[in-house]
């Protein structure tokens, strides 16, 4: 007869002292929400007021001030490059922006209709076959490893975007910088230079966000001292869905199906009364509009102003005021995800790329996470409240009724 669970505390262990003071016993979160799962000095949110900050710096001055490398940079090392540091690291991003002919041929095996987002997972993870793995982390094979992975990854989303099309990838123009050579290698034509400058603008607005669930998931990875390709490649997995990052294509398909300015609410009013999440809205911290959300929809209209409105803009707008009056209340606003689509779409970017966009950018934050954690690391291993049952007899086939529910979870 099998017994109940009490707890994972008690059961098994042995009555002798312990070798070493467990921490308190926390009761379970679902989520980890609120739960501190690290040290550090990154980056900082304030949900209640609307404050991102990168290592101190309001987000909106960085936005608009500095470039995605410059704040790539104080990411990783903390503070702002002076001219030489900065123009060494440039450089060094250009010389390294090719890839291997092996991942490109790669990438021509990968089915047509793959997500990019897979494409990118599955050739971080081979950036891991070229270079030295599990290299014991010093200060120069980390700074190596961040300048291949910052200048790659770009080249590796638009190669899948041109090898899924049939074509032979672009390659990358050294005279351009790195918003501007992304944009030319996805459309094969040199971007004007405002385009480059918000499309630069938005990957300084994704690089970092603390401990979301992609930068968490980069640290249960790099905790168990494996490459940082490995370490990237496991939080694009992470980032790729819909509660994540994957949400900045949802939005698009969103206000696809809502089509007209009319429908808007009650579209809102259905989703709300059969209980589902409305796209690009709601956030674990912030309380209020997401400061990121504020400046992507000023550098929409920046963009809108130049290139043309898009039809999609005036939904947008109607989508925010109906859920923040229906949903306002509990502290649901647009997110990050929500104006960025818009802008991407300008941009010329295909909405399947939306989220390795993301990933592009959010690069910077997992390796400066990748990067504060080994100077004290300690492998992830959290503990967990068990509630099954002990001392279950095998019973043999020919006893067994079946029991398996393949119907719910
Ligand atoms: C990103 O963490 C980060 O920092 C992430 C990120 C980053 O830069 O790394 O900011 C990027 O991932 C942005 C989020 C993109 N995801 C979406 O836009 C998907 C839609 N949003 C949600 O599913 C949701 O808001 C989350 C996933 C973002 C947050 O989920 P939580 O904190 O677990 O909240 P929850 O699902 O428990 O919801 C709490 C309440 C519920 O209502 P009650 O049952 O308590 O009455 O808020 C409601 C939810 O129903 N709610 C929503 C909603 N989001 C929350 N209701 C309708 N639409 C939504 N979008």
């Amino acid at each position: 007869m099998a017994t109940p669970a009490t707890s994972d505390r008690t059961h098994g262990q042995s009555t002798g002292e312990p070798a070493k003071a467990a921490p308190p016993v926390c009761e379970f979160r679902p989520g980890l929400e609120g739960v501190p799962a690290t040290q550090s000095a990154i980056s900082f949110v304030d949900g209640k007021n609307g404050i991102l900050e990168y290592r101190g710096m309001a987000i909106e001055e960085l936005a608009a001030h500095s470039t995605f490398l410059e704040t790539t940079f104080l990411l990783i090392w903390g503070c702002l490059p002076t001219h030489e540091e900065l123009a060494e690291f440039e450089h060094d991003i250009r010389y390294h922006r090719r890839i291997k002919f092996r991942i490109r041929d790669m990438m021509k095996c990968f089915p047509d209709s793959g997500h990019p987002m897979d494409a990118l997972q599955a050739s971080a993870a081979a950036l891991g076959l070229f270079y030295s793995r599990r290299a014991l982390p010093n200060p120069a094979y980390i700074r190596q490893a961040a300048i291949r992975l910052l200048a790659k990854i770009p080249t590796m989303v638009a190669a899948f975007q041109s090898v899924r099309k049939g074509n032979d990838p672009i390659q990358p123009r050294d005279d351009l910088g790195y918003a501007a050579n992304f944009l030319y290698m996805l459309n094969e034509k040199e971007p004007d230079p405002l385009a480059a400058r918000v499309f630069d603008t938005c990957l300084i607005l994704h690089a970092e966000h603390t401990i979301n669930a992609s930068t968490f998931s980069a640290m249960v990875t790099a905790s168990t001292m494996t490459d940082p390709y490995a370490v990237v490649a496991s939080a694009v997995g992470t980032l790729a869905g819909p509660l994540h990052g994957g949400a900045n294509e949802e939005v698009i398909d969103m206000l696809e199906a809502i089509g007209s300015v009319e429908n808007v609410e009650p579209y809102i009013d259905r989703c709300i009364a059969e209980k589902q999440k409305i796209m690009g809205f709601g956030h674990r911290v912030y309380k209020v509009k997401d400061p990121r959300a504020t400046v992507l929809q000023s550098l929409a209209e920046q963009l809108f102003d130049k290139l043309g409105r898009d039809r999609y803009y005036d939904l947008a707008l109607e989508v925010e005021r109906v859920v923040s009056d229906r949903l306002g209340h509990k502290g649901i606003y647009p997110n990050v995800d929500f104006y960025s689509g818009l802008v991407y779409r300008r941009l010329g970017i295909p909405t399947d790329l939306f989220t390795p966009v993301f990933a592009i950018a959010r690069v910077s934050g997992w390796l400066a996470h990748w990067r504060e954690q080994l100077a004290t690391n300690r492998i992830f291993r959290p503990t967990q409240i068990y509630t099954g049952e002990h001392h279950v007899p095998y019973e043999s086939i020919e006893q067994r009724q079946s029991k398996a529910s393949f119907d719910t979870f």
